[in-house]
């Protein structure tokens, strides 16, 4: 891990609604975008959004990679997703299973739209339309919603959905 610090649930960054990145050529706004591809990659997380570093600005990471619950995730070295917007989304809803930085030592089933498109500018401000599906778009909107000051707990259908990170690993064994 780098010296950046993940923002953990109760601090009230979490809970805001990030700001729109006006300038993406600014020199502090790339070197965000770094920072948060380099945690992402050293942490192997699956995605980072801002607030989680104490940065209320919409910028979002997905790196999506083969794991144990999806062995068929897709590899993806991650990707800086700016200013995202949720264009259209399936009706269907499919449940599975998601942690967070910020929410240590749970995991939950959570609904997701099977798939989204969604509009962004890259880190070289290119305008960007993209659909994704299954694990990605379960990715996406979960870095989406931390953009939007909710984290995945708001989503649950269910308390008994929710469970601590060592139940869940025994169970998956
Ligand atoms: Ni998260």
């Amino acid at each position: 891990m780098n010296s950046l610090e993940i923002c953990q649930l109760g601090n009230p960054i979490l809970r805001q609604i990030a700001e729109p990145i006006t300038e993406i050529s600014q020199p502090e706004i790339q070197q965000l975008i770094d920072q948060m591809l380099e945690l992402t990659f050293l942490s192997k997380g699956m995605g980072l959004a801002a607030p989680q570093i104490g940065r209320s600005l919409q910028i979002l990471i997905i790196a999506s990679h083969p794991n144990v619950r999806y062995p068929h995730a897709p590899q993806m070295s991650p990707t800086a997703l700016i200013n995202p917007q949720i264009i259209s989304h399936s009706q269907t809803e499919v449940k599975g299973w998601e942690g967070c930085l910020s929410v240590p030592g749970l995991r939950g089933m959570i609904p997701r739209f099977e798939m989204v498109e969604v509009s962004y500018s890259d880190r070289q401000g290119r305008s960007i339309l993209q659909s994704f599906t299954d694990f990605v778009a379960r990715i996406f909107q979960h870095e989406y919603d931390h953009l939007q000051g909710k984290v995945f707990l708001d989503r649950l259908e269910s308390n008994l959905d929710l469970y601590t990170e060592a139940e869940f690993l025994k169970r998956l064994s």
